[in-house]
C-alpha cells in the first residue's frame, strides 16, 4: 500500500483519514480525488506534506479522470459521497448520481486495473431500531444492535443511495472477483466536520448568538464515535480485512439527541434548556447501535477516544478556534434549514 487514492479526502471524515494515514504511516503517498462540493474544503488538507498528499479537483464519476488515476494507485478508500440526510430530502438527485454511479465508475476501474477497494459507509442502511426504553427489558440482550447480518432497510433517498453503493460493491466482489471490503461506521463527531450536521451546527449556533435547534423530542439516539477511531478502523480493514467482509464500526456511543445537546451547552457554560425545539426530520430514524464484536475479535481494533464529554470539548474547542473555517458560510446554513422551520 505505497499509493492510495483517498475519494472525498476534503470532506469531514475522509479529510481526518488523511491526516491519520500521514501521521501514522510515513511510507504511503495519498491522492485526493474530491470534487470540492459545498461540503469540501481544500483547507481540511492544509499543513500537510505536498509530496505525500496531492488534491486533484474532480468528479468520480467522471470515467476518464477515475481511470487514469487508478492506473497508478495500489488502493481507492471511498469516502467521497453527498452525506446529509436532510438535504437527500430536499433533492435526491446528486445522491443517486454521486453515491451510486460515482461509486459504479470506481468500481468498474477498480476491477478493469485489478486495483484493491476499501468502501466507506454508514450504518443508516440497516434503517433503526426500537428506542430501549419501547424494548422488553429495556434492550439489554443480544440481537438489539446492528451486526452484518442485519437486513437491509434504508429509510431516506441518503441512505438508500448508500445501501444500493453497498450492494454493487458486494455484486462485483462476487461476479468479477474485486477485491474490495465495506465497513459501515455509527455517527462521527471531531473536527472539519460540516456546520450543517448535529454537533457542529448548535456549537456554532452558540457561539454565533443563536439558539441550538433540537428535532421534536430529541429521543433519536445516535451511537458517537470519534473520527480519529473510525480512520483506525478503517485502515486496519484495509490492510488487514478479509476480502468480501463487511465490518462494523462503533464505540458504544449510544446517547440521545437532547442529552448531547444539553451537554454542549453545559460545557460552553449554557444553560442546558437554552434551546428551541424545531420541525422533526421527516422519517426520522430513531435509534443506531453497532456491534463491533466481529472488527474487534478479528481484526484487533478497539476504540481510544472513550470519553465523549472528553471528545466533545476538544470538538468544541476546534469550532471556537477555527472561527474562520466556518463563519462565511453560518447564514446561508441557517436560512436553508429555516426556509423548513428547522
Ligand atoms: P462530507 O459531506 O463531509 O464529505 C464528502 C466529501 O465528498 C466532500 O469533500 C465532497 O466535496 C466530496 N464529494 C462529494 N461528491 C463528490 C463527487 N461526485 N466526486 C468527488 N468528490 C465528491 O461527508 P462525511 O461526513 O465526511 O462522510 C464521508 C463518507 O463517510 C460518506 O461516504 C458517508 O456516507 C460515510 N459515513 C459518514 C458518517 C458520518 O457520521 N458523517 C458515518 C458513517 C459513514
Ligand atoms: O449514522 C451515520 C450517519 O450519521 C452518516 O451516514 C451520515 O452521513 C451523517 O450525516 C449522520 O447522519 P444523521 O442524520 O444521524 O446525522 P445529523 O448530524 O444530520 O443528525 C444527528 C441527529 O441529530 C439526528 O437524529 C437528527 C438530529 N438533529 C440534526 C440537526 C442538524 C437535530 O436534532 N437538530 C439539528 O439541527
Amino acid at each position: 500500500m505505497k499509493n492510495i487514492i483517498v475519494t472525498g479526502g476534503a470532506g469531514f471524515i475522509g479529510s481526518n483519514f488523511v491526516h491519520y494515514v500521514v501521521k501514522h504511516h510515513p511510507e504511503v503517498h495519498v491522492t485526493v480525488l474530491d470534487k470540492l462540493t459545498y461540503a469540501g474544503n481544500r483547507e481540511n488538507l492544509a499543513g500537510l506534506p505536498t509530496d505525500r498528499v496531492k488534491l486533484v479537483v474532480g468528479d468520480i464519476a467522471d470515467a476518464q479522470l477515475v481511470n487514469s488515476l487508478v492506473a497508478e494507485a495500489d488502493a481507492v478508500v471511498h469516502y467521497a459521497a453527498e452525506s446529509h440526510n436532510d438535504n437527500s430530502l430536499q433533492d435526491p438527485s446528486p445522491f443517486i448520481q454521486t453515491n451510486l454511479v460515482g461509486t459504479f465508475t470506481l468500481l468498474e476501474a477498480c476491477r478493469l486495473k485489478g486495483v484493491r477497494f476499501h468502501h466507506v459507509s454508514t450504518d443508516e442502511v440497516y434503517g433503526d431500531l426500537p428506542l430501549r426504553e419501547d424494548l422488553p427489558g429495556h434492550g439489554e440482550g443480544p440481537g438489539e444492535k446492528f451486526t452484518d447480518h442485519t437486513p437491509y432497510n434504508p429509510s431516506s433517498p441518503y441512505s438508500a443511495s448508500k445501501a444500493g453503493s453497498d450492494l454493487l460493491v458486494r455484486a462485483w466482489v462476487r461476479s468479477f472477483g474485486l477485491q474490495a471490503t465495506i465497513s459501515n461506521c455509527s455517527n462521527n463527531y471531531g473536527p472539519y466536520q460540516h456546520i450543517e450536521k448535529f454537533i457542529p451546527r448548535q456549537i456554532t449556533n452558540i457561539l454565533s448568538g443563536e439558539r441550538p435547534k433540537l428535532y421534536g423530542d430529541g429521543k433519536n439516539v445516535r451511537d458517537w464515535i470519534h473520527t480519529e477511531d473510525h480512520s483506525a478502523a478503517v485502515w486496519l480493514i484495509l490492510t488487514k480485512g478479509t476480502i468480501g467482509e463487511t465490518y462494523l464500526i462503533g464505540a458504544d456511543g449510544e446517547k440521545d439527541n437532547k442529552t448531547v445537546l444539553e451537554l454542549i451547552l453545559r460545557l460552553m457554560g449554557k444553560d442546558a434548556q437554552d434551546y428551541d425545539h424545531v420541525n422533526d426530520r421527516p422519517g426520522h430514524d430513531l435509534r443506531y447501535a453497532i456491534d463491533a464484536t466481529k472488527l474487534k475479535e478479528e481484526l484487533g481494533w478497539q476504540p481510544q477516544f472513550t470519553n465523549f464529554e472528553e471528545g466533545l470539548a476538544d470538538t468544541i474547542d476546534w469550532y471556537m478556534n477555527n472561527r474562520e473555517w466556518w463563519q462565511a458560510e453560518k447564514a446561508a446554513v441557517e436560512a436553508k434549514y429555516a426556509e423548513n422551520g428547522q
